[in-house]
């Protein structure tokens, strides 16, 4: 077995332990009728997660990264036009997926650590006709959380569609896929919604389901298919692949928490957290990375400053090895240089926020940092108290 961890990074964050019994209950066929019921529950808790009346809403097997492939490849055919929003790591990876697919790709790049403005992207529309826009919706690496309706209606406006990557949002903020026009949005189950990874819930509407009617090229995946899945996914039970019936049965539990949770009380547990973290690490004289204000953040995700002399991993190190505790490095431009520190899903609460200003704050002690004794848990129990928990 392996040792148990507080998982304080980017994703995985620590499984919900209601979901990781609902994976141990015993496996059914996948047209048995218990199952196809469950099959059910999922498509209608996806709908409630991401806040949209579409009637395709289910999950595809595989990680996140599946998840976005199959709606690409799905959607774009070779010569399509795709303009993709690139300010982080997510960014340059939906470029990478639509050129794997043959798009001829705009990129309209922002600086890592900021949103992406309308304008830009709107003026990118103007100059030939687009089949997608593609946006991170929040962007992991860097902890920011790109606002998207007025994209949407710029997308629109020149009839394209719009994607977002909501990989790492959805269960932890709002995701409100119809109010916002999001065409289609694509999840993950590892990060707030605290499901193992290895099922990624997506949505989309009917005018998406249309784009991919109107091909003139066959998908060249058959596995990621979104017209044999949503066959699959539907009363027509179109045979495609194995499913992985037990990460079904964790995916709907972990929907369930959040259901029965509420979307206004998962959200403020998020920011309040957070927000509790963010106290303790000013405390400590610690930097939270980018400029942007908190409504532009991930509430659950901080990036910190890794302070001049500390040394990155060394730091991440002891975290694991003396506490139990994983926080995350950073990628591309970022890494060596930042921290993320993600309190989502079921990693989300008082103590773990308490035990990890503590330890970090012990471990820098160690790294020749100077700061107040317990100053970053003094900072975040005082903000506990004044949100009266
Ligand atoms: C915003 C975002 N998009 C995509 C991915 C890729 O997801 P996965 O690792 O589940 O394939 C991640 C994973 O960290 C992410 O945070």
């Amino acid at each position: 077995m392996p040792d148990p961890r507080i998982l304080l990074g980017p994703g995985p964050s620590m499984a919900d332990p209601r979901v990781l019994r609902a994976m141990s209950t015993p496996l059914l066929g996948q047209f048995d009728p218990e199952f196809t019921a469950i099959m059910n529950d999922v498509m209608e808790l996806t709908r409630f997660a991401f806040e949209t009346g579409n009637e395709r809403a289910f999950p595809v097997s595989g990680t996140g990264r599946a998840a976005l492939e199959a709606a690409i490849t799905s959607i774009v055919e070779p010569g399509d036009r795709v303009i993709v929003g690139e300010c982080g790591r997510f960014g340059l990876l939906l470029i990478e997926i639509a050129e794997r697919c043959g798009a001829a790709v705009s990129a309209v790049r922002g600086a890592w650590g900021s949103v992406l403005d309308p304008d830009p992207i709107a003026a990118e529309l103007r100059r030939a006709p687009t089949k997608l826009v593609a946006i991170v919706h929040g962007e992991t690496s860097t902890g920011v959380l790109q606002p998207l309706e007025a994209i949407a209606r710029v997308t629109h406006e020149h009839g394209a569609l719009l994607m977002a990557d909501c990989v790492v949002t959805l269960g932890g903020c709002e995701v409100a896929v119809d109010r916002w026009g999001v065409d289609v949005a694509v999840a993950g189950a590892q990060k707030c919604l605290s499901c193992p990874s290895g099922l990624s819930p997506l949505t989309y509407n009917a005018r998406a389901e249309d784009a991919m009617r109107r091909r003139k090229t066959r998908i060249v995946s058959n596995y990621l298919d979104l017209g044999q899945l949503a066959d699959y996914w539907s009363p027509a039970r179109f045979n495609h692949h194995t499913a992985p019936t037990a990460m079904v049965y964790g995916l709907r539990e972990a929907l369930r928490a959040f259901h029965d949770e509420g979307r206004a009380a998962r959200f403020t547990r998020h920011r309040l957290h957070g927000d509790a973290l963010r106290a303790g690490l000013d405390a400590l004289g610690l930097t939270i990375f980018g400029k942007e204000p908190a409504e532009r953040r991930l509430a659950f995700l901080t990036p910190v400053v890794v302070p001049e002399g500390v040394d990155e991993l060394r730091v991440r190190r002891r975290l694991i090895e003396d506490f139990g505790i994983e926080i995350g490095a950073a990628f591309g431009q970022l890494q060596g240089r930042i921290w993320r520190i993600g309190t989502m899903g079921y990693s989300a609460s008082r103590r773990n926020v308490l035990l990890c200003l503590a330890a970090l704050e012990h471990v820098l002690r160690g790294e020749g940092f100077r700061t107040h004794p317990s100053a970053g848990v003094d900072a975040a129990r005082a903000h506990y108290r004044a949100a009266g928990v």
